[in-house]
């Protein structure tokens, strides 16, 4: 397959066009196409090469051609639904914003083995089938990007393989969903419902074709499984994964949590240990209310680093939406013009293609913080006989809280929230059980991990 080429030319001329092919035309194709046409000139200077979108491919035209009519950014002429005439174009890069893991991964495939470079914000395909892809994208001596897929507008990608490529990543920790945090802020901040929190998230564009995949933590997940792979040089993918998503946060969680002073975030977590074990999970966790991770609100993410030289870096902004998510794509259509992509690509280590094979560390031998809410039996020594359990297994206690009822009346249990210190997670599970085969406590315990940051 010969290698792309794009004649280099000195600023004085005009610099040469490249075409683009653009596969969906939704909310962020629309912005991609916006920003391309608003900053033409501009581009041209930075990267010595001008981009012009010749081809738009959707599934419905009537849709992309009349908002393409209304808003000047390309012309109306060149969207089709027909993937031949897409691939027929004359271009050297596609931009794949379309979603989905089958015909989007079937239009990739196709670019990548036609020697186009693709530039994808597709966290979906990427943590199912990146291994795969980017080991296509290598035979043809091309590259595949994909900083949009991961935090939206937040270059984390670039900071992983370039300013923070000194470290070894000994942990990272985001919020990674822009719609599971600004349901969360909406309906904890404002009192909102879940329902129209997610209508509203949905209609601002944030939210996943299938809001299911937001929701139940698995589009966190997506992003967490590719993050980790490019920070560990491992070749993480969504098998990897263990997801709790926000549908499981009950209210009362939330207010026992903040009369301790907790705020409750969706977290990825991936931890990597001494031992190389990783681990890798995405659930709501405590975080401090005055931790930088609790001023994060809205649609915005926020990733944290730790690394070796570096401690602790922490990137935050607009992790949804139109205009962020452009931006995070655009980067990628400019660095790939440039070359400095394709270059970089070609040798890179950190890809899933690349990425070494891995131990998972099991969720019950993960190490943290836990927040326990149990309906505890009303009768003297209770609260003694829990925290002993705990103690036995070597669980020590930083908080507990427990309120009378309120107009004096129960069923003989009462809501006891228990803070422990750092505890192995099966042995947390271990004492849960035996407070229900003691007759302690009713129902499920709720166990929530609390979350330090350094
Ligand atoms: P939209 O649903 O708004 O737009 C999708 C576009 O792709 C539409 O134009 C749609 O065409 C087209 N399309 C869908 N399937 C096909 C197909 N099989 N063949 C051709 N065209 C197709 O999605 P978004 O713009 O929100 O998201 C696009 C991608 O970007 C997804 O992978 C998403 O995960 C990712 N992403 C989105 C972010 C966001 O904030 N929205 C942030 C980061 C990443 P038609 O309308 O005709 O069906
Ligand atoms: N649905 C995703 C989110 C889009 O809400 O974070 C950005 O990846």
């Amino acid at each position: 397959m010969p290698e792309p080429h794009y004649p280099v030319s000195p600023m004085s001329e005009q610099p040469p066009t490249i075409g683009i092919g653009l596969i969906g035309y939704g909310t962020v194709g629309r912005g991609v196409a916006h920003l391309i046409k608003k900053h033409t000139d501009m581009y041209a200077q930075r990267v010595g090469k001008q981009a012009q979108i010749r081809s738009v491919l959707v599934r419905t035209p009537g849709k992309a051609t009349e908002y393409a009519q209304t808003s000047d950014d390309i012309d109306p002429a060149i969207v089709t639904n027909n993937a031949d005439t897409f691939f027929a174009a004359d271009v050297d890069i596609v931009i794949e914003v379309a979603g989905g893991t089958t015909t989007a991964g079937d239009y990739i495939r196709r670019a990548l083995s036609a020697g186009k470079h693709v530039v994808s914000a597709n966290k979906a395909l990427l943590a199912k089938d990146g291994k795969a892809l980017c080991a296509l994208a290598r035979e043809n001596n091309v590259a595949l990007a994909y900083e949009a897929s991961c935090a939206g507008g937040i270059p984390i990608i670039a900071a992983l393989t370039q300013g923070l490529m000194a470290n070894h990543v000994d942990g990272l920790y985001g919020i990674l969903n822009g719609t599971c945090n600004y349901i969360l802020t909406q309906m904890i901040k404002q009192g909102w419902t879940y329902e129209h929190a997610l209508k509203t998230a949905q209609d601002l564009g944030y939210a996943e074709a299938d809001p299911a995949l937001d929701v139940s933590g698995m589009d966190a997940g997506q992003k967490l499984a590719i993050l980790a792979g490019i920070a560990f040089c491992i070749d993480s993918n969504e098998t990897h994964l263990n997801c709790t998503g926000i549908d499981t946060i009950s209210l009362d969680d939330v207010k026992a949590g903040q009369e301790l002073g907790y705020d409750i975030k969706l977290l990825g977590i991936a931890e990597q240990g001494e031992d190389g074990r990783v681990a890798l999970g995405v659930e709501p966790c405590f975080v401090h209310d005055e931790a930088i991770l609790a001023q994060v609100h809205g649609a915005f993410n926020a990733v944290s680093v730790v690394g070796d030289a570096v401690g602790h870096v922490l990137l935050y902004g607009q992790g949804a939406g139109q205009m962020p998510t452009a931006s995070a794509v655009v980067a990628d259509l400019l660095d790939t013009l440039s070359g400095g992509y394709p270059a970089a690509f070609k040798d890179a280590g950190w890809t899933p293609d690349r990425g070494r094979s891995f131990e998972l560390l099991p969720p019950e031998d993960v190490q943290s913080r836990y927040y326990l809410r149990v309906d505890a039996l009303d009768a003297p020594g209770t609260l003694g006989k829990l925290t002993t359990a705990l103690g036995k297994l070597g669980i020590g206690i930083s908080a507990v809280s427990q309120h009378e009822s309120a107009d004096g009346t129960h069923d003989g249990h009462l809501p006891v929230v228990l803070l422990t210190d750092k505890a192995r997670r099966g042995d947390i599970d271990t004492a849960i059980a035996e407070f229900a085969q003691s007759g302690l406590v009713q129902g499920t315990p709720r166990v929530i991990r609390v979350v330090d940051l350094p």
